[in-house]
């Protein structure tokens, strides 16, 4: 049966390509974004789109009286680690008074259900080891502590008011829509994966590589890439899955990469080297972080992309044919 949908950040990279599963299997959903972050051609044909600041409460108001809803799903949020440690204020407010203000409209208009677009970044873990959904919580980052927020509001919203919650804590989204249709397009870009493939292709100074000192392997960072096509479908299993009770799942690959591994990858997809110096540390890193995605798995979670030179792949592709990314 056709179901309806609020996609808070709908025009942003996890949320598009969210939006784009929801369409193609017949679903309504509208699109809540500011287009701060978001671009309007992330967005398909036909899909409702709000234009409005979640600060805006009235304007929330509006779009969620128009329900029935059968889901609200959060990803509007800031999502850089090192900006967060330039302006923890910001990122707390913004990501965690909004998230919460969206919680208290949700609760207030019946919707039943909420699915929050949450982060690896609560984990701050030493070692190797896969973290599991109940390792300690220890944000590195303001950003990690302003989705922990968020989380902790569902948890006394479904306690208090029956809100049924799935926080799905991503690990490193990456990769795009394997049809083409969308892509990973931040301005300004900070990721590595886009990076690496933008200076590949000679249209990005040399790759800076933020610490060789790290407990690792290689001195770099560790991250378990996740493809951003499977995170979609994690959201479409969470919806059904939450019909049993509040979910927090990891999704990742569990396998974790260097830094270097991962130019190394980009190097073998793209056939060209990728220019890249060695740096100091960022703030906010941690130095490895993989998946444990057990319940997310058990439930029926099957990642389709989870080689990393599939990841890669699908995201070369979509720079080669997108040298501006939605830009002209
Ligand atoms: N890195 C570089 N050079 C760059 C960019 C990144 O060396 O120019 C390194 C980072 O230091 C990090 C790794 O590559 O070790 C991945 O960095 P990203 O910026 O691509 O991603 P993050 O791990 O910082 O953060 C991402 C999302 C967050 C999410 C987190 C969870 O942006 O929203 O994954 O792991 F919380």
């Amino acid at each position: 049966m056709p179901r309806r949908f609020l996609v808070t950040g709908g025009a942003g990279y996890v949320g598009s390509h969210l939006v784009a599963a929801l369409c193609d299997r017949g679903d309504t959903a509208v699109v809540l974004d500011n287009f701060h972050i978001g671009h309007r051609r992330a967005v398909p044909d036909g899909v409702r789109t709000i234009d409005a600041d979640l600060s805006n409460i009235a304007a929330v108001d509006d779009a969620l009286s128009d329900g029935p809803w059968d889901a609200v799903f959060h990803f509007a949020a800031l999502s850089q680690v090192g900006e967060s440690m330039r302006e923890p204020l910001r990122y707390l407010l913004e990501n965690g008074g909004n998230g919460m203000r969206l919680i208290d409209a949700c609760v207030r208009h019946g919707v039943g259900r909420f699915v929050l677009s949450s982060t690896a970044a609560l984990f701050n873990a030493a070692g190797d080891d896969p973290i599991p959904e109940d390792a300690p919580i220890d944000p590195n980052s303001a950003y990690g502590e302003s989705k922990w927020m968020i989380e902790r509001a569902l948890r006394w919203a479904s306690q208090v008011h029956g809100l049924r919650y799935a926080c799905l804590r991503y690990f490193n989204a990456a990769g795009a829509d394997p049809q083409g249709r969308l892509g990973e397009d931040h301005r300004p870009e900070t990721h590595l994966m886009p990076l690496a493939i933008d200076a590949a292709l000679g249209r990005r100074p040399p790759l800076v590589v933020f610490g060789t000192d790290y407990p690792t392997r290689d001195g770099t960072c560790v991250r378990d890439y996740i493809h951003v096509t499977d995170l979609a479908a994690a959201h479409l299993l969470a919806f059904e899955a939450m019909e049993h009770g509040d979910i927090r799942w990891n999704l990742g690959n569990g396998a974790g990469y260097s830094v270097l591994e991962v130019l190394q990858a980009v190097e073998r997809v793209s056939g060209r080297p990728v220019p890249h110096v060695l740096a100091e540390r960022r703030p906010g890193d941690a130095a490895s972080l993989v998946a444990s995605a057990e319940p997310a798995l058990k439930a029926g979670w099957q990642p389709r992309y989870a080689a990393l030179d599939d990841i890669v792949r699908t995201a070369f592709q979509w720079r080669l044919a997108h040298p501006n990314g939605y830009g002209n």
